[in-house]
């Protein structure tokens, strides 16, 4: 299955992922802010959430994600040509948590690279590696997200430290003869992003007063709006763009913001719930690591196969989203 507007000829090769110890309960919030188990399972899906130790940072789940792979997949880093570490919570803007993932495994030389796309930076990252590899300069590129969102929660601020969790997904992108990246779908509706933002510089965003006070800040009523409109709008485009139908996608893996986003997209699009796989129930909404998370979720429960196509799409801060269809290949 292929599109002769979309090329590819990279393939994933391996995959990896890393959460934190320390489990941060509903239960746990409820004596923080005036918050319940019930209205918090009932309005996300949420359960629990993973926080980094004071001392852990987005380089050491970076690295744990990594290891995590290594540990899974024969395979080495010393030919990787390309890190990208797709983050919001870099430990130092820089060097680039790419640059320190270099140092740390060794890579000879590479590129390294950190992209900021809020919850659409894993996909983002992916859709660059596949560009990157057709140009014929590089080979091998290790793909990471990572958040450690706890540090930069507001926890007296009900509305958003219910939603916010720390993990890590890393994925090693090939060049393969046979292009396994299907097809893709980008949108930024950058008019509303002073919706979800996170500032410690700047106090306005199109013109709108904001916060700058470092911590995530979100409008959820509206940024749920237009998840619910705009994403399967997208996913509608997408399937339209490369003539398939929802019937040609084995998994649907949507950003982990909050199960009824997902099970609104799931009615409005025809998807059905059993074909989508999370990471929200366990883990919270991990921006950049959602995604990879739902799917290290699925691969450790044997869900997915070899040839599987599957749809990801990462949605929110910018407002942005990207998605990318893929065949699966481990
Ligand atoms: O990953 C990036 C993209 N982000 C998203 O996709 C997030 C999108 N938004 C959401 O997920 C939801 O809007 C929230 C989970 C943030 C909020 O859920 P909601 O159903 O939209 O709630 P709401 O803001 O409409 O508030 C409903 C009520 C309000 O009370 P009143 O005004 O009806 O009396 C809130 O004050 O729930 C109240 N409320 C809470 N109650 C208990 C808000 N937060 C809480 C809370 N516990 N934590």
């Amino acid at each position: 299955m292929s599109h002769p507007s979309f090329q590819s000829a990279a393939a994933l090769t391996a995959f990896g992922s890393y959460v934190p110890d320390r489990i941060l309960t509903n239960e746990d919030l409820s004596r923080i802010v005036d918050t319940n188990h019930e209205w918090i399972v009932q309005r996300t899906g949420i359960v629990e959430r993973r926080i980094s130790a004071e001392d852990e940072y987005c380089s050491d789940l970076c690295f744990a994600a990594v290891r995590n792979m290594l540990e899974r997949y024969p395979v080495q880093l010393q030919d990787v040509d390309f890190v990208l570490v797709a983050t919001t919570t870099p430990d130092t803007f820089f060097p680039s948590m790419a640059a320190r993932v270099q140092a740390e495994f060794g890579i000879a030389s590479c590129g390294a690279v950190d992209i900021q796309a809020a919850c659409a930076g894993f996909v983002a990252a992916l859709q660059i590696a596949n560009g990157l590899i057709l140009t014929g300069v590089h080979r091998k590129i290790l793909v990471i997200g990572t958040e450690t969102l706890s540090k930069i929660t507001d926890y007296t601020d009900r509305t958003t430290c219910i939603l916010f969790g720390d993990g890590s997904g890393a994925a090693l992108v090939e060049r393969a003869d046979k292009g396994a990246f299907i097809g893709s779908y980008v949108s930024t509706s950058g008019g509303e992003g002073h919706q979800l933002y996170r500032s410690s510089l700047s106090s306005s965003i199109n013109g709108k007063e904001i916060l700058a006070n470092g911590k995530i800040v979100q409008n959820g009523r509206e940024v749920y709006k237009w998840a619910v409109s705009q994403v399967p709008r997208g996913i509608n485009a997408l399937l339209e763009r490369y003539s398939l139908t929802v019937e040609d996608i084995d998994w649907f893996v949507p950003h982990s913001a909050n199960m009824r986003i997902i099970e609104s997209v799931c009615e409005k699009t025809g998807i059905p719930i059993e074909r989508t796989l999370s990471s929200i129930e366990h883990y919270g909404n991990t921006s950049a690591a959602s995604i990879p998370l739902a799917i290290d979720l699925a691969l450790k429960e044997g869900r997915m196969s070899e040839g599987d196509t599957v749809l990801l799409y990462g949605f929110g801060g910018g407002l942005t989203e990207s998605a990318l269809l893929l065949r699966w290949t481990l």
